[in-house]
C-alpha cells in the first residue's frame, strides 16, 4: 500500500500504539488515532506531530465505526489485563473494535495480540488475545496477528538487573536454562508499519515479533558485557510474583523452548529489528541499580 492512505491506530497514547505511531509516521504515513481523551497531554503531543485525533467510547460502538471510516488499514492493541474481570473487560474492548471494523470495512487489520496466542496456554492474559484472535479469525477481515513478545524495556523497570559486589546480578522466576523470547517495543511499532504499509503475507498470517531469544545467564551476561563486569543468574521461586496471572505466565514462559522463535523471519521483515545487545546500546546508559 502506498503511504497516502490513513492507518487508523488504536493505542496510540500507549507504548505499543505510540511505537507504530513513530514508525508509521517515520514513513511519511498519514495516521489516525483513536483516542478516549483527546485532552490529554500524550493526545496533544500526537496530534502536534500532525496525527489525526479521533475520539472514541468502546462502550458507544458507532463512535468506533464512525472513526475507522475510510482508513485503509488499522492497528490495534488491547490493555493490560490484572485480574480475571478485568481479562474480560479486555476481550469486551477487542471484540468491539473488531465489530467496528467490520462494520466499517477496513480494508486490513493488524492485532498487536501477544506471543503463543494461536493456542489455549492457560494463561488468562494470553488467552484473552487467542479470544480475540478467533473473533478476527471468523469475521471475514483481511487480518495479520502481531504477537510481540516480552518488552526488552521490562529490564528498565520491574526486571532490572542490579550490581552487586561489583557483578551484574539478574533475578528472574525464571529456570536458568528456559529461553526468554525478547523483543523492543520501537521494533513492534517498525514491524507493524511494515505489515501496514508494505502488504506483506506473513506465512499463516501471523508473525511473532521476537528480536532476541536468551536464557538468563545469557542475558544476565549481556549486561555485564555493556558494564564491562562479571555477571550472574540467579533463579528465583515463582511465589516472588504478586498475583497467580504473572505466575501463571512465567510457568509458560519456562517451556518457551517447546516453540522456538524464529528470528530470520522477523528480520526478513523488518531488518533493522534489535537483538537484545543493541537494544541496551541504545539506550545509552548502563541501565542498573546499585544494590
Ligand atoms: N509487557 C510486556 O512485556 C508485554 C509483552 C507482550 C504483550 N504485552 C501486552 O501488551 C499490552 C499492553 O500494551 P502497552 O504496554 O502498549 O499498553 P499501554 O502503554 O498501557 O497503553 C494502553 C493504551 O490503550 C489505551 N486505552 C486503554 N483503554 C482504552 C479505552 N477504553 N478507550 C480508548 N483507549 C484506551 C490507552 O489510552 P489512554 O492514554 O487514554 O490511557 C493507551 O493508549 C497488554 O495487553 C499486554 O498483555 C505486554
Amino acid at each position: 500500500m502506498s503511504t497516502q492512505g490513513t492507518i487508523a491506530v488504536f493505542g496510540a497514547t500507549g507504548q505499543q500504539g505510540g511505537a507504530v505511531v513513530d514508525a508509521l509516521l517515520d514513513r511519511g504515513a498519514r495516521v489516525r488515532a483513536l483516542v478516549r481523551s483527546p485532552a490529554s497531554g500524550r493526545a496533544r503531543a500526537l496530534a502536534a506531530r500532525g496525527v489525526e485525533l479521533t475520539t472514541v467510547r468502546i462502550d458507544t460502538p458507532a463512535s468506533v465505526v464512525t472513526a475507522l471510516e475510510a482508513v485503509d488499514a488499522f492497528s490495534f492493541m488491547t490493555p493490560e489485563a490484572n485480574s480475571l474481570d478485568e481479562i474480560e473487560e479486555e476481550v469486551r474492548l477487542g471484540t468491539t473494535l473488531v465489530d467496528a471494523a467490520v462494520a466499517a470495512r477496513v480494508p486490513h487489520v493488524v492485532f498487536n495480540s501477544v506471543f503463543g496466542a494461536d493456542r489455549l496456554t492457560g494463561v488468562p492474559h494470553h488467552d484473552s488475545k487467542h479470544r480475540i484472535e478467533e473473533h478476527l479469525g471468523r469475521s471475514g477481515l483481511r487480518t495479520t496477528m502481531l504477537r510481540p513478545t516480552g518488552f526488552m524495556e521490562n529490564f528498565a523497570t520491574v526486571m532490572a538487573p542490579r550490581v552487586e559486589d561489583g557483578t551484574v546480578v539478574l533475578s528472574l522466576p525464571l529456570p536458568a536454562d528456559a529461553p526468554l523470547k525478547l523483543i523492543a517495543i520501537r521494533d513492534i511499532g517498525r514491524i507493524a508499519a511494515a505489515l501496514l504499509l508494505d502488504a506483506v503475507d506473513v506465512p499463516g498470517g501471523a508473525v511473532e515479533a521476537v528480536g532476541d531469544e536468551l536464557t538468563g545467564p545469557q542475558i544476565a551476561a549481556a549486561f555485564g558485557a555493556h558494564a564491562g563486569l562479571p555477571s550472574r543468574y540467579e533463579a528465583l521461586p515463582l511465589s516472588v510474583l504478586p498475583n497467580e496471572l504473572d505466575r501463571e505466565m512465567f510457568r509458560q514462559f519456562a517451556k518457551a523452548s517447546e516453540h522456538p522463535s524464529d528470528l530470520a523471519a522477523v528480520r526478513a521483515i523488518e531488518p533493522t529489528t534489535w537483538d537484545l545487545a543493541e537494544w541496551i546500546r541504545s539506550t545509552g546508559r548502563p541501565l542498573l541499580a546499585q544494590a
